[in-house]
Protein backbone atom coordinates (compact mmCIF):
# COMPACT_ATOMS: atom_id res chain seq x y z
CA UNK A 1 0.00 0.00 0.00
CA UNK A 2 1.50 3.45 -0.72
CA UNK A 3 -1.16 5.99 1.17
CA UNK A 4 -2.10 6.59 4.32
CA UNK A 5 -5.33 8.39 3.22
CA UNK A 6 -7.96 5.84 5.19
CA UNK A 7 -10.82 6.86 2.91
CA UNK A 8 -8.87 5.67 0.08
CA UNK A 9 -8.08 2.49 1.66
CA UNK A 10 -11.13 2.04 2.30
CA UNK A 11 -12.78 2.84 -0.82
CA UNK A 12 -10.47 0.18 -2.60
CA UNK A 13 -10.87 -2.57 0.07
CA UNK A 14 -14.91 -1.97 -0.13
CA UNK A 15 -14.78 -2.60 -4.29
CA UNK A 16 -12.45 -5.22 -3.98
CA UNK A 17 -14.97 -7.21 -1.88
CA UNK A 18 -17.45 -6.27 -4.33
CA UNK A 19 -15.17 -7.19 -7.69
CA UNK A 20 -13.20 -10.15 -6.47
CA UNK A 21 -10.07 -9.70 -8.19
CA UNK A 22 -7.42 -12.14 -7.44
CA UNK A 23 -4.96 -9.39 -6.51
CA UNK A 24 -4.93 -5.24 -5.86
CA UNK A 25 -2.56 -3.45 -7.40
CA UNK A 26 -1.48 0.51 -6.93
CA UNK A 27 0.13 2.02 -9.77
CA UNK A 28 3.42 4.02 -9.49
CA UNK A 29 3.15 5.20 -12.84
CA UNK A 30 6.76 4.57 -13.21
CA UNK A 31 8.26 3.68 -16.48
CA UNK A 32 9.12 0.07 -15.41
CA UNK A 33 5.95 -0.55 -14.50
CA UNK A 34 4.05 0.80 -17.84
CA UNK A 35 6.91 -1.75 -19.91
CA UNK A 36 5.92 -4.53 -17.59
CA UNK A 37 2.26 -4.19 -18.05
CA UNK A 38 2.69 -3.82 -21.62
CA UNK A 39 4.72 -6.79 -21.47
CA UNK A 40 2.50 -9.10 -20.05
CA UNK A 41 0.08 -8.11 -22.62
CA UNK A 42 2.24 -8.44 -25.36
CA UNK A 43 2.66 -12.02 -24.14
CA UNK A 44 -1.13 -12.77 -23.80
CA UNK A 45 -0.99 -11.50 -27.59
CA UNK A 46 -3.36 -8.68 -26.31
CA UNK A 47 -1.08 -5.89 -27.61
CA UNK A 48 1.57 -5.70 -30.34
CA UNK A 49 5.18 -4.16 -29.44
CA UNK A 50 5.84 -2.33 -32.37
CA UNK A 51 9.20 -1.72 -34.08
CA UNK A 52 11.31 -0.02 -31.94
CA UNK A 53 13.56 1.88 -34.61
CA UNK A 54 10.14 2.76 -36.14
CA UNK A 55 7.99 3.76 -33.38
CA UNK A 56 9.90 3.50 -30.39
CA UNK A 57 7.57 2.50 -26.80
CA UNK A 58 4.80 1.68 -28.70
CA UNK A 59 2.13 -0.57 -28.68
CA UNK A 60 -0.70 -1.87 -30.81
CA UNK A 61 -4.46 -3.18 -29.88
CA UNK A 62 -7.37 -4.26 -31.68
CA UNK A 63 -10.52 -3.81 -29.98
CA UNK A 64 -13.86 -6.07 -30.09
CA UNK A 65 -15.34 -5.09 -32.93
CA UNK A 66 -18.65 -3.84 -30.80
CA UNK A 67 -16.20 -1.65 -28.45
CA UNK A 68 -14.84 0.89 -30.86
CA UNK A 69 -16.69 3.75 -29.54
CA UNK A 70 -18.40 6.05 -26.57
CA UNK A 71 -22.08 4.55 -26.19
CA UNK A 72 -24.59 7.32 -25.57
CA UNK A 73 -27.71 5.36 -25.12
CA UNK A 74 -26.12 3.71 -22.31
CA UNK A 75 -24.71 7.35 -20.76
CA UNK A 76 -26.10 7.66 -17.47
CA UNK A 77 -26.49 11.01 -15.50
CA UNK A 78 -28.05 9.50 -12.01
CA UNK A 79 -29.00 12.77 -10.09
CA UNK A 80 -31.83 12.36 -7.84
CA UNK A 81 -34.86 13.38 -10.28
CA UNK A 82 -35.18 13.08 -14.20
CA UNK A 83 -35.61 17.00 -14.47
CA UNK A 84 -31.81 17.59 -13.16
CA UNK A 85 -30.64 15.43 -15.86
CA UNK A 86 -32.54 17.16 -18.22
CA UNK A 87 -34.40 16.04 -21.61
CA UNK A 88 -31.16 15.63 -23.55
CA UNK A 89 -29.42 13.07 -20.91
CA UNK A 90 -30.43 9.21 -20.15
CA UNK A 91 -31.70 9.68 -16.68
CA UNK A 92 -31.84 6.50 -14.20
CA UNK A 93 -32.64 6.73 -10.78
CA UNK A 94 -29.24 6.30 -8.41
CA UNK A 95 -30.46 3.84 -6.49
CA UNK A 96 -31.81 1.59 -8.80
CA UNK A 97 -28.82 2.29 -11.14
CA UNK A 98 -26.72 1.61 -7.77
CA UNK A 99 -28.86 -1.91 -7.48
CA UNK A 100 -28.20 -3.07 -10.29
CA UNK A 101 -24.20 -1.88 -11.14
CA UNK A 102 -23.30 -3.67 -7.79
CA UNK A 103 -24.90 -6.78 -8.75
CA UNK A 104 -22.66 -6.98 -12.72
CA UNK A 105 -19.79 -5.77 -10.23
CA UNK A 106 -20.46 -8.44 -7.80
CA UNK A 107 -17.57 -11.02 -8.78
CA UNK A 108 -16.48 -8.92 -12.00
CA UNK A 109 -13.00 -9.09 -11.70
CA UNK A 110 -12.63 -12.86 -10.70
CA UNK A 111 -9.16 -14.21 -12.13
CA UNK A 112 -7.91 -10.45 -12.88
CA UNK A 113 -6.10 -7.78 -11.10
CA UNK A 114 -7.99 -4.72 -10.00
CA UNK A 115 -5.73 -1.89 -10.42
CA UNK A 116 -5.74 1.37 -8.62
CA UNK A 117 -5.09 4.33 -10.95
CA UNK A 118 -4.31 7.79 -8.74
CA UNK A 119 -4.34 10.85 -11.34
CA UNK A 120 -4.42 14.38 -11.28
CA UNK A 121 -6.49 16.29 -14.03
CA UNK A 122 -4.39 19.62 -14.16
CA UNK A 123 -0.82 20.00 -13.39
CA UNK A 124 -0.08 18.49 -10.40
CA UNK A 125 -0.69 20.68 -7.02
CA UNK A 126 -2.45 23.83 -9.23
CA UNK A 127 -5.08 25.37 -8.05
CA UNK A 128 -7.74 24.31 -10.23
CA UNK A 129 -6.08 21.11 -10.58
CA UNK A 130 -8.67 18.12 -9.08
CA UNK A 131 -7.89 14.51 -8.45
CA UNK A 132 -9.40 11.12 -9.36
CA UNK A 133 -8.56 7.77 -8.30
CA UNK A 134 -9.70 4.86 -10.96
CA UNK A 135 -10.11 1.47 -10.45
CA UNK A 136 -9.68 -0.86 -13.43
CA UNK A 137 -9.45 -4.40 -14.08
CA UNK A 138 -7.56 -2.93 -17.89
CA UNK A 139 -3.81 -2.80 -17.86
CA UNK A 140 -4.87 -1.19 -21.54
CA UNK A 141 -7.07 1.38 -19.39
CA UNK A 142 -3.64 1.53 -16.76
CA UNK A 143 -1.01 2.50 -19.53
CA UNK A 144 -3.64 5.29 -21.54
CA UNK A 145 -4.66 6.77 -18.33
CA UNK A 146 -0.39 7.45 -18.00
CA UNK A 147 -0.65 9.11 -20.78
CA UNK A 148 -3.75 10.95 -20.58
CA UNK A 149 -3.34 11.99 -16.65
CA UNK A 150 -0.48 12.65 -14.16
CA UNK A 151 -1.15 9.43 -12.72
CA UNK A 152 0.81 7.47 -10.38
CA UNK A 153 2.42 8.04 -6.67
CA UNK A 154 2.74 11.30 -6.85
CA UNK A 155 -1.20 11.69 -6.64
CA UNK A 156 -1.15 9.79 -3.36
CA UNK A 157 1.82 11.93 -2.23
CA UNK A 158 -0.07 15.05 -2.59
CA UNK A 159 -3.66 13.46 -1.89
CA UNK A 160 -1.68 12.63 1.76
CA UNK A 161 -3.69 11.51 4.60
CA UNK A 162 -7.20 13.61 4.16
CA UNK A 163 -6.99 14.71 0.69
CA UNK A 164 -10.18 14.58 -1.37
CA UNK A 165 -10.86 12.55 -4.68
CA UNK A 166 -13.43 11.70 -6.95
CA UNK A 167 -13.97 7.83 -6.25
CA UNK A 168 -14.45 6.03 -10.04
CA UNK A 169 -14.36 2.68 -10.52
CA UNK A 170 -14.18 0.67 -13.54
CA UNK A 171 -14.24 -3.05 -14.87
CA UNK A 172 -14.49 -4.54 -18.46
CA UNK A 173 -17.47 -6.63 -17.50
CA UNK A 174 -15.16 -10.08 -18.32
CA UNK A 175 -14.73 -12.36 -15.31
CA UNK A 176 -12.51 -15.48 -15.59
CA UNK A 177 -13.28 -18.88 -14.38
CA UNK A 178 -10.17 -20.90 -13.24
CA UNK A 179 -8.23 -21.65 -16.31
CA UNK A 180 -10.44 -19.91 -18.94
CA UNK A 181 -8.82 -18.46 -21.52
CA UNK A 182 -8.78 -14.87 -21.95
CA UNK A 183 -9.85 -13.05 -24.79
CA UNK A 184 -7.98 -10.33 -26.89
CA UNK A 185 -10.54 -7.33 -25.67
CA UNK A 186 -12.40 -8.32 -22.77
CA UNK A 187 -15.56 -6.17 -22.48
CA UNK A 188 -19.35 -7.18 -22.00
CA UNK A 189 -22.48 -6.73 -24.50
CA UNK A 190 -24.09 -3.50 -25.11
CA UNK A 191 -27.23 -4.01 -22.97
CA UNK A 192 -24.85 -4.88 -20.46
CA UNK A 193 -22.85 -1.56 -20.53
CA UNK A 194 -23.21 1.27 -18.32
CA UNK A 195 -21.20 4.48 -17.91
CA UNK A 196 -22.90 6.15 -15.40
CA UNK A 197 -22.47 9.33 -13.25
CA UNK A 198 -24.09 10.36 -10.11
CA UNK A 199 -24.13 14.10 -10.18
CA UNK A 200 -25.37 14.86 -6.56
CA UNK A 201 -22.04 12.82 -4.97
CA UNK A 202 -19.21 13.57 -7.94
CA UNK A 203 -19.11 9.90 -8.39
CA UNK A 204 -18.21 7.59 -11.49
CA UNK A 205 -19.60 4.11 -12.24
CA UNK A 206 -18.32 2.25 -15.75
CA UNK A 207 -19.37 -1.25 -16.63
CA UNK A 208 -18.85 -3.14 -19.30
CA UNK A 209 -16.99 -1.16 -22.02
CA UNK A 210 -12.53 -0.64 -22.82
CA UNK A 211 -12.91 1.74 -24.84
CA UNK A 212 -12.01 5.81 -24.94
CA UNK A 213 -14.26 8.12 -23.16
CA UNK A 214 -16.30 4.56 -21.66
CA UNK A 215 -13.27 3.49 -19.70
CA UNK A 216 -10.47 6.24 -19.16
CA UNK A 217 -12.41 8.38 -16.82
CA UNK A 218 -10.22 10.86 -16.37
CA UNK A 219 -11.44 12.33 -19.36
CA UNK A 220 -15.28 12.52 -20.45
CA UNK A 221 -17.03 11.52 -17.64
CA UNK A 222 -14.66 13.29 -14.89
CA UNK A 223 -13.41 16.23 -16.86
CA UNK A 224 -16.67 16.76 -18.44
CA UNK A 225 -19.63 15.82 -16.99
CA UNK A 226 -18.65 15.56 -12.95
CA UNK A 227 -16.89 18.60 -13.67
CA UNK A 228 -19.53 20.52 -16.00
CA UNK A 229 -21.39 19.78 -12.14
CA UNK A 230 -18.37 21.13 -10.24
CA UNK A 231 -18.31 24.39 -12.23
CA UNK A 232 -21.89 24.89 -12.26
CA UNK A 233 -21.31 24.73 -7.86
CA UNK A 234 -18.60 26.55 -7.84
CA UNK A 235 -18.86 29.28 -10.84
CA UNK A 236 -16.24 28.10 -13.53
CA UNK A 237 -16.47 26.57 -17.25
CA UNK A 238 -15.84 22.98 -18.15
CA UNK A 239 -15.75 22.65 -21.27
CA UNK A 240 -15.08 20.44 -24.87
CA UNK A 241 -12.51 22.81 -26.26
CA UNK A 242 -9.27 22.96 -27.52
CA UNK A 243 -7.41 25.81 -26.22
CA UNK A 244 -4.70 27.53 -28.72
CA UNK A 245 -1.93 29.80 -28.85
CA UNK A 246 -1.64 32.70 -32.00
CA UNK A 247 1.05 34.84 -32.80
CA UNK A 248 0.93 37.73 -35.59
CA UNK A 249 3.97 38.57 -37.54
CA UNK A 250 4.43 41.38 -34.95
CA UNK A 251 5.10 39.02 -32.21
CA UNK A 252 1.73 39.69 -30.12
CA UNK A 253 0.16 36.98 -28.38
CA UNK A 254 -3.60 35.89 -27.55
CA UNK A 255 -5.60 32.38 -26.73
CA UNK A 256 -8.20 31.10 -28.64
CA UNK A 257 -10.88 28.24 -27.46
CA UNK A 258 -12.61 26.46 -29.13
CA UNK A 259 -15.84 23.66 -28.92
CA UNK A 260 -16.70 21.66 -31.78
CA UNK A 261 -18.53 18.10 -31.56
CA UNK A 262 -16.51 14.67 -31.53
CA UNK A 263 -14.49 14.65 -34.95
CA UNK A 264 -15.02 17.78 -35.82
CA UNK A 265 -11.57 19.15 -36.25
CA UNK A 266 -10.60 20.33 -32.34
CA UNK A 267 -7.35 18.35 -31.97
CA UNK A 268 -6.47 19.91 -36.01
CA UNK A 269 -7.04 23.33 -35.37
CA UNK A 270 -5.35 22.98 -31.91
CA UNK A 271 -2.11 22.12 -33.96
CA UNK A 272 -2.17 23.83 -37.58
CA UNK A 273 1.04 24.79 -39.28
CA UNK A 274 -0.34 28.55 -40.65
CA UNK A 275 -0.31 28.67 -44.43
CA UNK A 276 0.10 32.27 -44.08
CA UNK A 277 3.83 33.37 -42.99
CA UNK A 278 4.58 35.17 -39.87
CA UNK A 279 1.79 33.55 -38.26
CA UNK A 280 2.79 30.86 -35.65
CA UNK A 281 -0.18 28.64 -33.64
CA UNK A 282 0.85 26.86 -30.59
CA UNK A 283 -0.80 24.18 -28.68
CA UNK A 284 -2.58 24.41 -25.25
CA UNK A 285 -5.16 21.35 -25.11
CA UNK A 286 -6.85 19.41 -27.73
CA UNK A 287 -10.40 17.94 -26.45
CA UNK A 288 -10.98 19.64 -22.99
CA UNK A 289 -10.73 23.17 -21.36
CA UNK A 290 -11.59 24.41 -17.74
CA UNK A 291 -12.00 28.24 -17.77
CA UNK A 292 -11.69 30.51 -14.57
CA UNK A 293 -11.68 34.49 -13.78
CA UNK A 294 -8.68 35.11 -12.59
CA UNK A 295 -7.77 38.25 -10.52
CA UNK A 296 -7.81 40.79 -13.77
CA UNK A 297 -11.33 39.93 -14.69
CA UNK A 298 -10.36 38.00 -17.82
CA UNK A 299 -11.25 34.10 -18.14
CA UNK A 300 -8.35 31.64 -17.85
CA UNK A 301 -8.19 28.10 -19.03
CA UNK A 302 -6.21 24.98 -18.07
CA UNK A 303 -6.14 21.59 -20.06
CA UNK A 304 -6.84 19.53 -17.37
CA UNK A 305 -5.57 16.77 -19.67
CA UNK A 306 -1.59 15.31 -20.28
CA UNK A 307 -1.95 13.58 -23.78
CA UNK A 308 -3.89 13.48 -26.73
CA UNK A 309 -6.41 10.79 -27.69
CA UNK A 310 -6.88 11.60 -31.53
CA UNK A 311 -8.64 10.74 -34.22
CA UNK A 312 -6.00 8.79 -36.43
CA UNK A 313 -7.95 8.23 -39.96
CA UNK A 314 -7.00 11.71 -42.34
CA UNK A 315 -3.80 12.87 -39.54
CA UNK A 316 -1.07 12.46 -42.00
CA UNK A 317 2.14 15.31 -42.05
CA UNK A 318 0.26 17.04 -44.09
CA UNK A 319 -2.76 17.43 -42.68
CA UNK A 320 -1.47 17.64 -38.85
CA UNK A 321 2.29 17.09 -38.70
CA UNK A 322 2.23 17.82 -34.96
CA UNK A 323 -0.12 15.56 -34.34
CA UNK A 324 1.87 12.79 -36.24
CA UNK A 325 5.00 13.77 -34.42
CA UNK A 326 3.45 13.26 -30.85
CA UNK A 327 3.11 10.07 -31.65
CA UNK A 328 6.02 9.37 -33.10
CA UNK A 329 6.94 7.07 -29.94
CA UNK A 330 5.82 5.94 -26.08
CA UNK A 331 2.17 6.25 -27.91
CA UNK A 332 -0.30 3.38 -28.07
CA UNK A 333 -2.31 2.79 -31.31
CA UNK A 334 -5.82 1.34 -31.48
CA UNK A 335 -7.79 -0.09 -34.44
CA UNK A 336 -5.41 1.32 -36.58
CA UNK A 337 -3.35 -1.15 -39.79
CA UNK A 338 -0.51 -3.23 -38.39
CA UNK A 339 1.97 -3.16 -41.32
CA UNK A 340 4.81 -6.10 -41.49
CA UNK A 341 7.33 -4.05 -40.51
CA UNK A 342 5.79 -3.50 -37.03
CA UNK A 343 4.41 0.14 -38.01
CA UNK A 344 1.05 1.46 -38.13
CA UNK A 345 -1.09 2.50 -41.20
CA UNK A 346 -4.72 3.86 -41.56
CA UNK A 347 -6.42 5.84 -44.57
CA UNK A 348 -5.09 9.26 -45.20
CA UNK A 349 -1.53 8.77 -43.43
CA UNK A 350 -0.25 10.45 -46.59
CA UNK A 351 1.36 7.20 -48.42
CA UNK A 352 -0.47 3.48 -49.77
CA UNK A 353 -0.87 0.33 -47.53
CA UNK A 354 2.26 -1.96 -47.58
CA UNK A 355 1.44 -5.45 -48.74
CA UNK A 356 0.25 -7.61 -46.26
CA UNK A 357 -1.02 -4.74 -44.04
CA UNK A 358 -3.44 -6.03 -41.30
CA UNK A 359 -6.89 -4.31 -40.56
CA UNK A 360 -8.57 -3.09 -37.49
CA UNK A 361 -10.02 -6.46 -37.32
CA UNK A 362 -7.19 -8.93 -37.54
CA UNK A 363 -7.44 -9.13 -41.50
CA UNK A 364 -5.26 -9.17 -44.35
CA UNK A 365 -6.03 -5.41 -45.82
CA UNK A 366 -7.30 -5.32 -49.69
CA UNK A 367 -7.39 -2.14 -50.54
CA UNK A 368 -9.84 -2.72 -53.24
CA UNK A 369 -12.25 -4.59 -50.90
CA UNK A 370 -14.05 -1.31 -49.71
CA UNK A 371 -13.31 -2.00 -46.37
CA UNK A 372 -11.62 0.61 -44.09
CA UNK A 373 -8.04 -0.69 -42.93
CA UNK A 374 -8.87 1.52 -39.63
CA UNK A 375 -11.56 1.81 -38.08
CA UNK A 376 -13.07 5.66 -38.92
CA UNK A 377 -12.88 6.06 -35.24
CA UNK A 378 -9.00 4.18 -34.66
CA UNK A 379 -7.36 6.43 -32.29
CA UNK A 380 -3.47 7.34 -30.91
CA UNK A 381 -2.57 7.75 -27.24
CA UNK A 382 0.32 10.39 -27.48
CA UNK A 383 2.24 12.54 -24.61
CA UNK A 384 0.96 16.29 -24.78
CA UNK A 385 4.71 17.01 -24.08
CA UNK A 386 6.07 15.12 -27.32
CA UNK A 387 4.00 17.74 -29.19
CA UNK A 388 6.55 19.72 -31.18
CA UNK A 389 3.69 22.80 -31.50
CA UNK A 390 3.56 22.64 -27.37
CA UNK A 391 2.86 25.86 -25.65
CA UNK A 392 5.21 27.13 -23.43
CA UNK A 393 2.68 27.89 -20.66
CA UNK A 394 0.40 24.54 -21.28
CA UNK A 395 1.21 23.44 -17.72
CA UNK A 396 0.87 26.65 -16.24
CA UNK A 397 -0.95 26.66 -13.06
CA UNK A 398 -3.32 29.99 -13.56
CA UNK A 399 -3.93 28.73 -17.16
CA UNK A 400 -3.65 31.33 -19.84
CA UNK A 401 -6.28 33.91 -20.46
CA UNK A 402 -8.17 33.02 -23.06
CA UNK A 403 -9.41 36.04 -26.17
CA UNK A 404 -11.96 34.78 -28.24
CA UNK A 405 -13.85 31.11 -28.26
CA UNK A 406 -15.23 29.36 -31.67
CA UNK A 407 -17.94 27.69 -31.85
CA UNK A 408 -18.68 24.96 -34.93
CA UNK A 409 -19.59 21.98 -36.17
CA UNK A 410 -20.20 19.33 -39.42
CA UNK A 411 -22.96 21.85 -41.46
CA UNK A 412 -22.94 21.00 -45.38
CA UNK A 413 -24.91 24.24 -45.67
CA UNK A 414 -26.54 27.27 -43.85
CA UNK A 415 -23.80 28.11 -41.61
CA UNK A 416 -20.92 30.61 -42.77
CA UNK A 417 -17.21 30.02 -42.73
CA UNK A 418 -16.80 33.06 -39.67
CA UNK A 419 -19.37 34.86 -37.79
CA UNK A 420 -19.16 37.03 -34.69
CA UNK A 421 -21.65 37.41 -31.75
CA UNK A 422 -22.77 40.58 -31.12
CA UNK A 423 -22.03 40.28 -27.05
CA UNK A 424 -21.42 37.65 -24.65
CA UNK A 425 -25.34 36.93 -24.77
CA UNK A 426 -25.54 36.18 -28.36
CA UNK A 427 -22.65 34.00 -28.28
CA UNK A 428 -23.84 31.79 -25.58
CA UNK A 429 -27.19 31.55 -28.05
CA UNK A 430 -24.88 30.67 -30.75
CA UNK A 431 -23.07 28.23 -28.81
CA UNK A 432 -26.75 27.04 -27.68
CA UNK A 433 -27.67 26.02 -31.21
CA UNK A 434 -24.50 24.50 -32.86
CA UNK A 435 -25.21 21.17 -35.00
CA UNK A 436 -22.90 18.98 -36.64
CA UNK A 437 -23.51 15.98 -39.02
CA UNK A 438 -23.08 12.76 -37.15
CA UNK A 439 -19.18 11.25 -36.56
CA UNK A 440 -18.02 7.79 -35.91
CA UNK A 441 -16.87 9.09 -32.15
CA UNK A 442 -20.40 7.30 -31.11
CA UNK A 443 -22.09 4.04 -31.75
CA UNK A 444 -25.40 3.64 -32.76
CA UNK A 445 -26.42 7.33 -33.76
CA UNK A 446 -28.52 8.30 -36.73
CA UNK A 447 -26.74 9.98 -39.66
CA UNK A 448 -27.84 13.47 -40.57
CA UNK A 449 -27.56 16.53 -38.52
CA UNK A 450 -28.37 16.96 -34.92
CA UNK A 451 -28.06 19.56 -32.01
CA UNK A 452 -24.83 19.53 -30.03
CA UNK A 453 -25.37 22.74 -27.61
CA UNK A 454 -21.36 23.78 -26.94
CA UNK A 455 -20.30 20.62 -28.42
CA UNK A 456 -21.71 19.29 -25.12
CA UNK A 457 -24.60 17.45 -25.76
CA UNK A 458 -22.73 13.88 -24.86
CA UNK A 459 -20.90 15.43 -21.79
CA UNK A 460 -23.23 17.82 -19.89
CA UNK A 461 -23.75 16.63 -16.54
CA UNK A 462 -27.12 18.25 -15.78
CA UNK A 463 -29.93 19.82 -17.51
CA UNK A 464 -28.55 21.22 -20.36
CA UNK A 465 -31.03 24.18 -20.29
CA UNK A 466 -29.49 25.25 -16.92
CA UNK A 467 -25.82 25.19 -18.37
CA UNK A 468 -27.01 27.26 -20.98
CA UNK A 469 -28.07 30.11 -17.71
CA UNK A 470 -24.80 29.11 -16.30
CA UNK A 471 -23.16 30.47 -19.40
CA UNK A 472 -25.17 33.47 -19.08
CA UNK A 473 -24.30 34.18 -15.54
CA UNK A 474 -20.68 33.39 -16.14
CA UNK A 475 -20.51 36.35 -18.18
CA UNK A 476 -22.49 38.46 -16.37
CA UNK A 477 -19.51 38.71 -13.49
CA UNK A 478 -17.29 40.30 -16.13
CA UNK A 479 -17.65 43.11 -18.28
CA UNK A 480 -17.93 43.03 -22.87
CA UNK A 481 -14.42 44.01 -23.53
CA UNK A 482 -12.62 41.73 -20.80
CA UNK A 483 -14.76 38.98 -21.98
CA UNK A 484 -13.57 36.72 -25.16
CA UNK A 485 -15.52 37.49 -28.39
CA UNK A 486 -17.25 34.69 -29.73
CA UNK A 487 -17.33 33.06 -32.68
CA UNK A 488 -19.04 30.69 -34.77
CA UNK A 489 -16.99 28.96 -37.86
CA UNK A 490 -17.98 26.34 -40.40
CA UNK A 491 -14.91 24.44 -42.11
CA UNK A 492 -17.36 21.75 -43.92
CA UNK A 493 -20.14 23.60 -45.92
CA UNK A 494 -20.26 21.79 -49.26
CA UNK A 495 -21.11 22.57 -52.38
CA UNK A 496 -22.30 19.80 -55.14
CA UNK A 497 -21.14 17.05 -52.50
CA UNK A 498 -17.62 19.07 -52.48
CA UNK A 499 -16.21 21.04 -49.13
CA UNK A 500 -16.11 25.04 -50.67
CA UNK A 501 -13.14 25.37 -47.93
CA UNK A 502 -9.80 23.54 -47.79
CA UNK A 503 -9.27 23.44 -44.15
CA UNK A 504 -6.59 22.16 -42.32
CA UNK A 505 -3.69 24.60 -42.22
CA UNK A 506 -5.88 27.04 -44.18
CA UNK A 507 -7.77 27.46 -41.10
CA UNK A 508 -5.19 29.45 -40.23
CA UNK A 509 -6.60 32.27 -42.61
CA UNK A 510 -9.88 32.43 -40.45
CA UNK A 511 -7.76 32.55 -37.27
CA UNK A 512 -5.72 35.70 -38.19
CA UNK A 513 -9.04 37.30 -39.06
CA UNK A 514 -10.28 36.27 -35.66
CA UNK A 515 -7.17 37.73 -33.58
CA UNK A 516 -7.79 41.23 -35.66
CA UNK A 517 -11.13 41.34 -34.46
CA UNK A 518 -10.28 40.68 -30.78
CA UNK A 519 -7.88 43.87 -31.54
CA UNK A 520 -11.14 45.33 -32.73
CA UNK A 521 -9.59 45.92 -36.30
CA UNK A 522 -12.95 47.70 -38.54
CA UNK A 523 -12.86 44.20 -40.79
CA UNK A 524 -16.49 43.29 -39.86
CA UNK A 525 -19.89 44.23 -40.95
CA UNK A 526 -23.02 43.53 -39.82
CA UNK A 527 -25.86 40.65 -40.96
CA UNK A 528 -28.97 39.48 -39.67
CA UNK A 529 -26.57 36.57 -37.71
CA UNK A 530 -23.88 38.42 -36.40
CA UNK A 531 -20.83 40.06 -37.68
CA UNK A 532 -19.28 38.58 -40.84
CA UNK A 533 -15.78 39.35 -42.45
CA UNK A 534 -16.12 42.82 -44.92
CA UNK A 535 -15.32 41.47 -48.84
CA UNK A 536 -11.12 41.11 -48.73
CA UNK A 537 -10.94 40.79 -45.42
CA UNK A 538 -10.14 37.20 -44.91
CA UNK A 539 -6.21 36.96 -46.07
CA UNK A 540 -6.67 34.61 -49.16
CA UNK A 541 -3.04 35.29 -50.89
CA UNK A 542 -2.02 32.22 -52.47
CA UNK A 543 -5.20 30.21 -51.58
CA UNK A 544 -6.69 27.83 -54.36
CA UNK A 545 -10.00 28.37 -53.86
CA UNK A 546 -12.18 30.24 -56.28
CA UNK A 547 -13.65 33.78 -55.86
CA UNK A 548 -17.12 32.43 -56.14
CA UNK A 549 -16.61 29.50 -53.99
CA UNK A 550 -15.79 31.82 -51.17
CA UNK A 551 -18.26 33.51 -51.40
CA UNK A 552 -20.57 30.50 -51.32
CA UNK A 553 -18.52 29.89 -48.30
CA UNK A 554 -19.19 33.43 -46.21
CA UNK A 555 -23.08 33.85 -47.35
CA UNK A 556 -25.99 34.17 -45.21
CA UNK A 557 -29.07 32.79 -47.11
CA UNK A 558 -32.10 34.47 -44.99
CA UNK A 559 -33.97 31.34 -46.28
CA UNK A 560 -31.62 28.85 -45.09
CA UNK A 561 -31.69 30.75 -41.85
CA UNK A 562 -35.27 30.99 -41.21
CA UNK A 563 -35.40 26.92 -41.50
CA UNK A 564 -32.88 27.01 -38.72
CA UNK A 565 -34.94 29.07 -36.28
CA UNK A 566 -37.52 26.67 -36.71
CA UNK A 567 -35.85 24.08 -35.96
CA UNK A 568 -34.06 25.89 -33.09
CA UNK A 569 -37.19 26.67 -32.34
CA UNK A 570 -38.56 23.20 -32.14
CA UNK A 571 -35.38 22.05 -30.20
CA UNK A 572 -35.87 24.59 -27.52
CA UNK A 573 -39.17 23.24 -26.69
CA UNK A 574 -37.99 20.29 -24.62
CA UNK A 575 -35.78 22.63 -21.84
CA UNK A 576 -39.78 24.32 -21.18
CA UNK A 577 -39.37 26.70 -18.17
CA UNK A 578 -35.30 25.61 -17.89
CA UNK A 579 -34.68 27.93 -21.08
CA UNK A 580 -33.08 31.28 -19.80
CA UNK A 581 -35.00 33.91 -20.61
CA UNK A 582 -32.28 35.57 -22.31
CA UNK A 583 -31.59 33.21 -24.81
CA UNK A 584 -35.07 33.14 -25.73
CA UNK A 585 -34.76 36.87 -26.45
CA UNK A 586 -31.73 36.75 -28.77
CA UNK A 587 -33.70 33.53 -30.42
CA UNK A 588 -36.57 36.39 -30.69
CA UNK A 589 -33.89 38.90 -32.12
CA UNK A 590 -32.22 36.77 -34.74
CA UNK A 591 -36.27 36.24 -36.06
CA UNK A 592 -36.85 39.42 -36.04
CA UNK A 593 -33.65 40.03 -37.73
CA UNK A 594 -34.28 37.65 -40.66
CA UNK A 595 -37.85 39.80 -40.77
P1 LIG B 1 -12.50 14.21 -30.82
O1 LIG B 1 -11.17 13.69 -30.38
O2 LIG B 1 -13.47 13.11 -31.14
O3 LIG B 1 -13.10 15.18 -29.85
O4 LIG B 1 -12.29 14.90 -32.27
P2 LIG B 1 -11.68 16.31 -32.72
O5 LIG B 1 -12.71 17.37 -32.60
O6 LIG B 1 -10.38 16.54 -32.04
O7 LIG B 1 -11.45 16.08 -34.29
P3 LIG B 1 -10.10 15.87 -35.12
O8 LIG B 1 -9.24 17.08 -35.15
O9 LIG B 1 -9.46 14.61 -34.67
O10 LIG B 1 -10.68 15.67 -36.58
C1 LIG B 1 -11.63 14.67 -36.86
C2 LIG B 1 -11.67 14.39 -38.34
O11 LIG B 1 -11.98 15.60 -39.05
C3 LIG B 1 -10.34 13.91 -38.88
O12 LIG B 1 -10.55 12.87 -39.81
C4 LIG B 1 -9.77 15.14 -39.55
O13 LIG B 1 -8.90 14.81 -40.60
C5 LIG B 1 -11.01 15.88 -40.03
N1 LIG B 1 -10.79 17.35 -40.07
C6 LIG B 1 -10.20 18.11 -39.11
N2 LIG B 1 -10.12 19.41 -39.46
C7 LIG B 1 -10.67 19.49 -40.69
C8 LIG B 1 -10.90 20.58 -41.60
O14 LIG B 1 -10.56 21.74 -41.34
N3 LIG B 1 -11.51 20.27 -42.77
C9 LIG B 1 -11.90 18.99 -43.07
N4 LIG B 1 -12.50 18.78 -44.23
N5 LIG B 1 -11.70 17.95 -42.25
C10 LIG B 1 -11.10 18.19 -41.08
C1 LIG C 1 -14.79 12.32 -28.17
O1 LIG C 1 -15.56 11.43 -28.57
O2 LIG C 1 -15.13 13.53 -28.10
C2 LIG C 1 -13.40 11.97 -27.83
C3 LIG C 1 -13.02 10.55 -27.79
O3 LIG C 1 -12.61 12.86 -27.52
S1 LIG C 1 -13.50 9.75 -26.33
O4 LIG C 1 -12.41 9.88 -25.36
O5 LIG C 1 -13.70 8.33 -26.65
O6 LIG C 1 -14.69 10.34 -25.81
MN1 LIG D 1 -13.54 14.98 -27.76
Amino acid sequence: MMTKNQKLIDWVNHWAAICQPDSVYWCDGSQQENDRLLQELVDKGVAVKLNEKLRPGSYYFQSDPSDVARVENRTFICSKTKEAAGPTNNWADPDEMRATMTKLYTGCMKGRTMYVIPFSMGPLGSKIAHIGVEISDSAYVVANMRIMTRMGKEVLDLLGENGEFIPCIHSVGYPLAPGQQDVKWPCAPIEQKYITHFPDTYEIWSYGSGYGGNALLGKKCFALRIASVMARDQGWLAEHMLILGITNPKGEKKYISAAFPSACGKTNLAMLIPTISGWKVETVGDDIAWMKYGEDGRLYAINPEAGFFGVAPMTSLETNRNAMLSARANSIFTNVGLTPDGDIWWEGIGYDAPQGTIDWQGNVFDPKSGNPCAHPNARFTAPAGQCPSIDPDWENPAGVPISAILFGGRRPSTVPLVHESFSWNHGVFMGSIVGSEVTAAAIGLKAGVRRDPFAMLPFCGYNMGDYFGHWIKVGARSTEGKLPKIFFVNWFRKKDGKWLWPGYSENSRVLAYIFDRCNNADIAVDSPIGKLPKPGAINVEGLNVSSEDMTAALAVCPDEWREEVRGVEEYYAQFGPHLPGEIAAELAALKARLG
